[in-house]
Order: C-alpha cells, then sequence, then structure tokens
C-alpha cells in the first residue's frame, strides 16, 4: 500500500464527510437566508456507494472519520453509515467516527448513534441568548439546541466539545460567558475564526474576530496557559486557569495550521477534495457507479493528493472562495 503522503509530506489519516448539503439552520456566517443551491437528489451517494468509498479509503491509508455538513443528521440514513464505517478496520485499528452536528436531532439521535458507535460530537453554538441565537441562524430553535446538547451529554459522549463562530457586533461580547457555562458544564469550548467559505460571499477580514482578539478577551477573566503538543489538530489548546479544563482557539485565518494537515473531504455528491478552499475536485461518483474497481479508486485519491497544495492562500493576494459553500463541503 502506497501512504497517502502529499508532494509536501503530510501523511493523510483524516476523511471529513459531508453526508448532506442541507442544513435546518440559516446561520448568517454560512448560508443566505434563501439557502443555496442544493445538490440534485440523483448526484447524492447513496448509503451503499458512500460506505463503499469509505472503506477503500480506509484501505488506503484513512483511519478516522468526522461527518459533517449542511447537516449531518439531516439524512435519514446517518446512524446506519456511522454504525457501516464504525465496523471498519484500518491498518491503525478500528476506524474512529466523530461528528460536527447542530444538535437538533440529538434528542431523537444521540442515544442510537452512540450504541452505532459514534466516538465523538462536536456541536455549533454560537450563544448563549435565545433572541441572538434566532438572529445569526434565522430560526427559532435555541431551545431545542440546548435538548440536543443535553442529550449528547446525557448519552456520554465526553468531553463533550462545542464550536462556536464569533461575529463582530454580533456576539463578541460572549466569550468569556460562554467559557463560564462550558466550564460549569464540562464541555471543551473551541473559537473558530470566521472564513471565507459563505454561501452568500460576504465574508470580510475586517468582521473576523481573530484569535489575538479571542484570546484577548478570554484573558480578561481568565488565566489560560498554552497547551503542547497539538499535533495535527486545528485547535490549539489552553488549559484554563491550571486545567484540566481546557479551551481551545481555531485561527485557521489568521495562523493557519496548513502544514500538519492530514486532512481529505469528500463531498455528498461524491466528489474528493484536498482542502477546504481547494478550486479543484476529483470525481469519486462516477467511477464509483460505472464500474466496480476499488483500484481506480485508490488512484483517483492519490491524484487529488498529488494536487494538494501547501496552504489555504487566504492570505495572498489573489485569493478566490472556493465556488462551494462550506455547507456543501463539510467543515
Ligand atoms: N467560518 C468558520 N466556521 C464556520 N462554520 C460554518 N461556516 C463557517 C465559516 N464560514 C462552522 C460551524 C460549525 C463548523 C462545522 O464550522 O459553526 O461549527
Ligand atoms: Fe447549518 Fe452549520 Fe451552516 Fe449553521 S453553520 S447553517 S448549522 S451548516
Amino acid at each position: 500500500m502506497k501512504p497517502l503522503m502529499d508532494t509536501h509530506g503530510r501523511l493523510h489519516r483524516d476523511l471529513r464527510i459531508s453526508l448532506t448539503d442541507h442544513c435546518n439552520l440559516r446561520c448568517t456566517y454560512c448560508m443566505p437566508a434563501e439557502g443555496v443551491p442544493w445538490i440534485p437528489k440523483q448526484e447524492l451517494l447513496t448509503t451503499e456507494e458512500l460506505l463503499r468509498v469509505v472503506g477503500i479509503a480506509v484501505d488506503a491509508g484513512i483511519e478516522e472519520v468526522r461527518l459533517t455538513g449542511g447537516e449531518p443528521l439531516l439524512r435519514p440514513d446517518a446512524v446506519d453509515i456511522v454504525a457501516g464505517i464504525s465496523a471498519m478496520e484500518s491498518a491503525a485499528g478500528p476506524v474512529e467516527v466523530s461528528m460536527t452536528t447542530n444538535a437538533l436531532r440529538l434528542p431523537k439521535l444521540a442515544q442510537p448513534l452512540k450504541e452505532a458507535g459514534l466516538a465523538r460530537v462536536n456541536i455549533s453554538l454560537d450563544t448563549l441568548d435565545p433572541e441572538r441565537f434566532k438572529a445569526m441562524s434565522r430560526r427559532d430553535r435555541f431551545a431545542d439546541t440546548m435538548a440536543g446538547i443535553d442529550a449528547a451529554d446525557e448519552a456520554g459522549f465526553h468531553p463533550l466539545k462545542v464550536n462556536t463562530v464569533l461575529l463582530r457586533g454580533v456576539n463578541d461580547d460572549e466569550p468569556v460567558r460562554l467559557l463560564h457555562w462550558a466550564l460549569e458544564r464540562g464541555f471543551e469550548l473551541r473559537f473558530i475564526e470566521q472564513m471565507p467559505l459563505d454561501g452568500g460571499h460576504e465574508w470580510k477580514r475586517a468582521n473576523m474576530i481573530t484569535g489575538a482578539e479571542i484570546l484577548e478577551k478570554l484573558r480578561t477573566e481568565f488565566t489560560l496557559t498554552e497547551v503542547p503538543g497539538r499535533g495535527a489538530a486545528p485547535a490549539e489548546l489552553f488549559h484554563v486557569d491550571g486545567g484540566p479544563a481546557k479551551v481551545g482557539v481555531i485561527a485557521s485565518v489568521t495562523m493557519p495550521f496548513c502544514g500538519a494537515c492530514d486532512r481529505l473531504r469528500l463531498t455528498a455528491d461524491g466528489q474528493l477534495r484536498s482542502c477546504l478552499f481547494a478550486r479543484g475536485e476529483t470525481d469519486l461518483r462516477g467511477p464509483l457507479r460505472d464500474n466496480d474497481d476499488p483500484n481506480e479508486i485508490v488512484d483517483l485519491i492519490h491524484s487529488c493528493l498529488a494536487g494538494k497544495k501547501p496552504g489555504h492562500g487566504i492570505n495572498e493576494p489573489g485569493f478566490l472562495q472556493p465556488p462551494r459553500p462550506m455547507s456543501a463541503i463539510g467543515g
């Protein structure tokens, strides 16, 4: 087996899969109010196609799979997909499956997902204020989100990670309050810099709350000490007030971590991407449907990897946002 090594010496172990581009929220930094042009249904990978391609990717060297969206739990077969992938064996042992979700369907699904073998969940929550939640996500679903968080906690997904995006003048006064809440609940909070991946193409650098700003705000109330040994993880972790509690900052734009990236991405319609910001994609759906040759798929995975750039280029002149929005790539 040829290792999943790119031309910049990065070994790839992690596959992020967007299960659907649909979502039951409309977060302003992600989608315009009217949504985005959805992927036609016949182009979505079926359960069988998805499990087949993941199996091939695992044989090629993938050890870890994260399911994302859109909102991954809108796919009716989400639990079956988790069960199917969790049962796979990689060179390093059983494949670890995790999920990034907005929690809305977790009251129903947290327990079945746990039983299907889901290892971890990351929940997106940007505010603790119900009115603000409604303004930011354009849906009045704060209570449902909180119920989903409770369900994940009760199902035993520990440590539960919570992702927050701060927007200038919208919720940038909340990091301290959010961290108090996360500490009380025993959750690991992570702040993500807003990236130029919104469907409405409205990202502006000046509106982004930077990692440095976030740390400055948190340090007005907490003592933060860097946790060493970050590896390929996007989050820079800090012990809060001496630990063991931690908080993370994912400064994708101002402090890119591309040099340690070990991720490949598969869209719901079967396009393999070497980066969130890649402009090209490698079609796996066609070959999956046309023939049954796993070797061809492995070759395509390697050719996608061969085109992987050293970094996302957001800070370079001439940067162009990829044509696909985040909701159709997966975070
Ligand atoms: N920039 C940063 N994070 C984003 N997310 C969605 N869109 C963006 C963006 N433009 C977050 C979601 C979720 C995770 C998958 O990515 O809030 O937590
Ligand atoms: Fe949905 Fe996540 Fe986009 Fe919000 S950020 S609209 S929860 S996909």
